[in-house]
């Protein structure tokens, strides 16, 4: 998440077969697809849910080991608004995720390319912390994953995690992925260089582990 572009200037598995036929019919540089599972729905992000993501992931908890995010609700609309440029211009993606039952999205997870062509990407992730630990983090990155290597075609992705952010490397040791080093230094942070935890997950491992997230449906 340390290195998301949160610039001002600047989403039952669903079922994996729900995924490939929408992206068959609609590439997702135009339109990201609606992915569900059982507690969580991820989407593009709407202009409207910049109130919701300002309040929810500006507060010191959540921000803490991120990059800074938008400081007002206009910094978010401008954010969201980047999205949809970027990921029209195939270079990100991010999903906004939003609860079964709510409207509005709660966080977000996002993927760049780390080169052209996201073989290799990087992806990270923030939801407000009264969302912590309800599944809605797990549900989504199985999503996700399944999206970057099933739909955008990556074989490697990485995530930057400060090694200080306990939260955020238990997530993803959670979802499965495979320390491979530290950065020194790598992530600066209200003044302060912080070390950062390298975390791989490859297209080869995932679909190997696929057995304990359950069987492909086709
Ligand atoms: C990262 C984030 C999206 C994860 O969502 P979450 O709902 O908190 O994640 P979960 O509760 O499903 O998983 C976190 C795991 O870490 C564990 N954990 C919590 N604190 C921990 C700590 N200090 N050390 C080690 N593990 C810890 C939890 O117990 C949980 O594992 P478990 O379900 O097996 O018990 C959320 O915490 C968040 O938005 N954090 C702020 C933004 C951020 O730091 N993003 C990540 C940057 S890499």
């Amino acid at each position: 998440m340390e290195r998301m572009p949160y610039r001002e200037e600047l989403d039952v598995l669903t079922p994996r077969t729900e995924v490939r036929e929408r992206v068959t019919s609609s590439d997702w540089r135009t339109g990201l697809p609606v992915l569900a599972s059982g507690s969580v729905v991820l989407r593009d992000l709407r202009a409207s849910d910049a109130p919701s993501l300002f309040a929810l992931l500006t507060t010191e908890e959540v921000a803490r080991f991120i990059s800074p995010p938008p400081t007002t609700v206009e910094g978010f609309e401008r954010f969201i608004a980047w999205t949809h440029r970027e990921r029209a211009a195939g270079n990100y993606v991010c999903f906004g995720i939003v609860p079964h039952g709510m409207d509005t999205a709660i966080g977000i997870f996002q993927i760049r390319q780390l080169e052209p062509g996201f073989g290799t990407a990087e992806w990270g992730f923030a939801m407000g912390s009264s969302f912590w630990g309800t599944g809605a983090f797990i549900d989504g990155a199985k999503m996700v994953v399944n999206f970057a290597f099933d739909v955008v075609g990556t074989h490697r992705l990485e995530a930057r995690a400060a090694v200080a952010n306990g939260r955020g490397n238990g997530a993803l040791r959670k979802v499965g992925a495979i320390q491979e080093g530290i950065l020194r230094k790598s992530f600066l942070r209200n003044g302060e260089y912080l070390d950062q935890t390298l975390w791989t997950i490859l297209d080869e491992d995932w679909r190997r582990s696929k057995s304990v997230w359950g069987p492909r449906i086709h």
